[in-house]
C-alpha cells in the first residue's frame, strides 16, 4: 500500500517539476523551492520527504500545492523542502532552505531604503510541529513584506541555549541584551537611535507555538521595523519570550506568553524565571496579551512603548513576580491602559512621563515606584481598580532604598476604587465636625509622598457667630486650622501634593 501510494507521489512530485520550469519560462514569479536546487539537494530532499511526510498525509499532494502551481506562487511550504511535520526527525536545514528562498526578492522592489520587497512572500508550516536544532535566523540579506505562519517549532535538546528559535538579526546588529545581562547599564536613548540600521521590515509571524524546550528563548527582534507577532504562543524559554532591541513599531497581539504550561496556583511558582517580553526599543505595542508564567512578565526599556489588553499572572509578586518592569529610569514615556495585573504588579524606575490607567490590579497587586536618582516627573496612576484582602497592601508604593525621590512633578494618584487594600494618593479631602477652636487633619495615610503637601483648601462652617480662623500648620501631611475660641463647626479640608 505504502509503496503504490509512494509510485504515486513521486510522479506527481517529477510532475510538478515540470510545471515549475514549464512556468518560469512565462514568469519570473515562478520562484518556487526547487528552483536552483542542485541535482544532489533535490534528492536530498526527495529521501527526506519519502522519510517523513509521507507517512502521515494520506492526501495525494502531501507537499502541499506546489508554489508555481498554486494560485499564490510565493507560498513556501516547509514540508515540501523535506521538513518533518512530525517533529521526529531534526527540520533546521529544511525550513532554513524554504525561508531562503521566500527571501529572494521577486523583483527590484525595495521597502524602506535597502530592504528588498519580497511580495507578500509565505513560509507556511503546514500546521506541522518541526524540531530545530538551530535558530531560525532570517538570512542577511534582508527582507520584508513576508510572512511565516501556521505551525510549530519545537527546540531539540541540543538547541544553544543563548538564543531564539526565530531571529530577525541583522548581521550588523550587536550582541542580544537577553534578560541575563540585564543589570547592565541602561543603553540611552540617543544610541539606540544612532546604531539603528535595519535589515528587516513588516515581517510577520502569525498562527505559531514557539516551544523553546527550556533552552534559550521565542523570538528575537533586533533592529526591525513594523514586525507583526500575532496569535502566538511562546512557551518553555528560559531567557527571553520575545526580545526586541532597537528598531521600532514591533506590534505583539492576541498572544499567549508562559515559561511552563500552567494555569494559576502552580506548586513550582516560585521557581518561574525568564522574561516573558523584554522591549528595549521604541514604539512598540503590545495588545491582547496573556503572560501565564515568568519571573517578569513586560521588562520595558525602551521609550514611547504602549500596552493594552494585557493579562499578567506570570508570577505573584509574594514570589518575588513582576508584572511589568519598567527600566530607562527618567526617559519611561510609557503608557499602560485596560490592563489586568493578576497577584503580580508593577515597577517602576524613576518614572517621567508614565500612564497606568484603567488597569485591573487582582489579589493585592500593586504598583512600586522606585528611586533611582530620586526622580518622578509626569506620572497619573487613575482610574483603577484594586482588589485585595486583608487592607494590609498600600496600592502605591515607594522604594526609597537607593535614596528618596527629590524631584517630584506632575504627579497625579487619585480616582482608584479600592477594596480590601489601603488606598494612597497625590489628593486627599476629608471633614471634621466639632465644637472645639483646633481641627486636625492628619492625612498621612492616605497621601502617597511623606511630608508633602503643596497646596490646601479648606471651609469652616458655622451656624452661629462668625469666629476667626487660620490655616496653621501642613508639615508632616498634618492640617491644623485654629478659630480663636471654641465654635461648633464642620471644617472641609482639600490637600494636594502638586501645586
Ligand atoms: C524549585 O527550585 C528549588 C531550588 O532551586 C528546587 O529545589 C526544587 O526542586 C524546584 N522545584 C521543582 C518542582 O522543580
Ligand atoms: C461649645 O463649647 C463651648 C466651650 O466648651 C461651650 O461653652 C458651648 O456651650 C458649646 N456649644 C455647644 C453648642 O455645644
Ligand atoms: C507644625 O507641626 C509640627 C508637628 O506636626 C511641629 O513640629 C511644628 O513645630 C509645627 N509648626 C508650627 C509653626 O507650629
Amino acid at each position: 500500500m505504502a509503496s503504490n501510494s509512494m509510485l504515486f507521489f513521486v510522479l506527481v512530485f517529477w510532475a510538478s517539476l515540470a510545471v515549475i520550469h514549464a512556468s518560469e519560462q512565462k514568469s519570473q514569479m515562478g520562484l518556487g523551492p526547487f528552483r536552483g536546487l542542485s541535482y544532489r539537494d533535490r534528492m536530498d530532499m526527495m529521501k527526506s520527504i519519502k522519510a517523513t511526510s509521507f507517512a502521515v498525509s494520506p492526501s495525494p499532494s502531501p507537499s502541499g500545492p506546489s508554489p508555481a502551481t498554486s494560485s499564490n506562487p510565493r507560498v513556501y511550504h516547509v514540508t515540501a523542502y523535506g521538513a518533518d511535520p512530525t517533529g521526529q526527525t531534526d527540520s533546521t536545514d529544511a525550513i532554513l532552505r524554504a525561508i531562503s528562498d521566500a527571501f529572494r526578492a521577486p523583483d527590484k522592489r525595495q521597502l524602506i531604503n535597502g530592504i528588498p520587497d519580497l511580495g507578500g512572500a509565505e513560509v507556511h508550516l503546514d500546521g506541522g510541529g518541526y524540531k530545530i536544532s538551530r535558530p531560525l535566523r532570517l538570512p542577511a540579506s534582508g527582507g520584508g513584506n513576508l510572512q511565516i505562519h501556521s505551525g510549530s517549532l519545537h527546540a531539540s535538546d541540543d538547541f544553544p541555549t543563548d538564543r531564539h528559535l526565530i531571529e530577525l538579526w541583522p548581521a550588523s546588529a550587536p550582541k542580544l541584551e537577553s534578560t541575563a545581562q540585564e543589570e547592565e547599564e541602561n543603553t540611552p536613548i540617543g544610541s539606540l537611535l544612532e546604531s539603528f540600521s535595519s535589515s528587516y521590515e513588516f515581517i510577520t509571524l502569525k498562527d505559531l507555538l514557539l516551544d523553546s524546550n527550556y533552552r534559550g528563548g521565542g523570538v528575537s527582534v533586533i533592529n526591525s521595523l513594523r514586525t507583526n507577532i500575532d496569535n502566538c504562543y511562546i512557551t518553555h524559554f528560559t531567557t527571553d519570550g520575545i526580545l526586541v532591541q532597537g528598531g521600532h513599531e514591533t506590534y505583539i497581539r492576541n498572544s499567549f506568553l508562559g515559561q511552563h504550561i500552567t494555569a494559576g496556583g502552580d506548586p513550582d511558582e516560585k521557581n518561574f524565571s525568564g522574561t516573558a517580553i523584554n522591549l528595549r526599543g521604541n514604539d512598540n505595542a503590545i495588545t491582547d496579551v496573556v503572560i501565564f508564567s515568568a519571573a517578569i512578565g513586560v521588562l520595558i526599556a525602551g521609550q514611547a512603548n504602549i500596552l493594552t489588553g494585557v493579562h499578567c499572572y506570570n508570577k505573584a509578586t509574594g514570589w518575588g513576580g513582576t508584572g511589568i518592569y519598567i527600566q530607562l529610569p527618567g526617559q519611561t514615556l510609557t503608557r499602560i491602559v485596560n490592563c489586568y495585573l493578576d497577584y503580580t504588579g508593577i515597577v517602576a524606575e524613576d518614572p517621567v512621563q508614565l500612564l497606568i490607567s484603567n488597569s485591573f490590579f487582582l489579589g493585592n497587586a500593586y504598583v512600586v515606584l522606585k528611586s533611582i536618582n530620586g526622580k518622578i516627573n509626569g506620572l497619573s496612576i487613575v482610574d483603577n481598580s484594586f482588589s485585595g484582602g486583608g487592607n494590609v497592601v498600600d496600592i502605591v508604593q515607594l522604594d526609597q532604598s537607593k535614596g528618596p525621590f527629590t524631584t517630584i512633578d506632575q504627579v497625579i494618584v487619585d480616582r482608584n476604587h479600592v477594596q480590601g487594600m489601603r488606598l494612597k494618593s497625590t489628593v486627599a479631602k476629608c471633614s471634621i465636625q466639632g465644637n472645639q477652636s483646633i481641627w486636625t487633619a492628619d492625612f498621612s495615610p492616605v497621601l502617597l509622598f511623606p511630608n508633602r503637601i503643596s497646596y490646601v483648601e479648606y471651609t469652616l462652617q458655622v451656624t452661629g457667630s462668625f469666629p476667626s480662623h487660620a490655616l496653621r500648620n501642613v508639615s508632616g501631611n498634618r492640617i491644623v486650622i485654629e478659630s480663636d475660641r471654641s465654635v461648633p463647626a464642620t471644617v472641609y479640608i482639600s490637600v494636594d501634593q502638586n501645586m
